[in-house]
């Protein structure tokens, strides 16, 4: 990542989602809170980005974006919606059955804490993202800070996650806490990652969950959505966001010990989940993993 800008993938996701909210054959995929704080994000981060919003939200604009989708990462827009939709279930069922804490790592401008703090009164929440992607999340989102609502800005590239920084902001290692690490991973090196799980886990009290996602590693030894152009490789090569890290299922496994993996949910998990698909392209490369303590 660049260090004085936000992430671009995160503000790209943003952007997919209004599309696909506006979009009325998806529009259910993405609640109408989510969309309106994205678009908020937007219009608030800089005059591109609301220009960009402005045309995202043409409808004109709906067979460019479809046409511009196929040529980079065909179905990555249904892909992001999906993988949010799972992640969302897989957190608010473990909220209803005795969590009390939810961190987010990496968290973008996904509203899902905020959305989860107004409708769990009982919990408390995190979100931890890069200084720089953080930053403007807050400014755009200045009334989101909350008693139980506390954001930690840490790059994790540089110094990783200190257990200390989260304790001081009232998180209790004893109560059972569910983590979230979605589109993040495959940005770190291995070092990073393995002694971030290293640290989730000595933070988790027994029954805690982590719900991460990562790039499945392919023959070629490639690290991308398999169906990704090269356009796509540069793009992110010009922000700084190439993914680095990939793996396989089996090498996950032993990887995030003494992290226990429950299931995997790939690209049919996220097909099934949604009736009417069966017609669309959803992007596949980037799986979902389910691991508890
Ligand atoms: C692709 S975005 C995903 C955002 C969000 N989780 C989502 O799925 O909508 C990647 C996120 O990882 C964060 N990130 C990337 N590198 C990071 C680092 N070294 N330290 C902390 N956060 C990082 C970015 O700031 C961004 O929020």
């Amino acid at each position: 990542m660049q260090n004085d800008e936000a992430s671009r993938t995160a503000l790209l996701i943003a952007a997919s989602l209004v599309l696909l909210h506006r979009d009325p054959k998806h529009s259910s995929l993405v609640s109408k809170t989510s969309a309106d704080s994205y678009v908020h994000v937007l219009e608030t981060y800089s005059s591109q980005t609301r220009l960009f919003l402005k045309i995202v939200q043409q409808g004109w604009f709906r067979p460019i974006a479809k046409l511009i989708e196929r040529i980079t990462i065909p179905g990555i827009l249904l892909h992001y919606a999906l993988r949010k939709k799972c992640i969302a279930g897989l957190v608010r069922s473990a909220l209803t059955n005795g969590t009390t804490q939810v961190v987010v790592v990496g968290a973008g401008f996904d509203p899902l804490s905020l959305e989860l703090h107004l409708n769990f009164p009982a919990s408390e929440f995190w979100e931890i993202d890069h200084p720089a992607t953080q930053r403007q999340k807050l400014r755009a989102l200045p009334k989101i800070g909350t008693e139980r609502l506390h954001f930690v800005a840490i790059d994790l590239s540089a110094t990783g996650l200190d257990r200390e920084e989260l304790i001081k902001r009232s998180f209790d290692p004893t109560h059972r806490t569910f983590w979230i690490a979605e589109g993040l991973l495959m940005y770190l090196r291995p070092d990073k990652i393995s002694s971030l799980m290293t640290t989730l886990s000595s933070l988790s009290a027994p029954g805690s969950r982590v719900a991460f996602t990562f790039m499945e590693k392919r023959s070629d030894d490639r690290i991308q959505f398999d169906s990704q152009t090269k356009l796509v490789d540069w793009w992110l090569h010009k922000r700084g966001e190439s993914f680095v890290w990939g793996t396989t299922r089996d090498e996950l496994v032993e990887f995030v010990r003494p992290w226990r993996v429950i299931r995997f949910f790939d690209q049919y998990d996220l097909r099934r989940m949604e009736s009417g698909l069966a017609d669309e392209a959803i992007a596949t490369g980037e799986v979902i993993c389910l691991a508890e303590i």
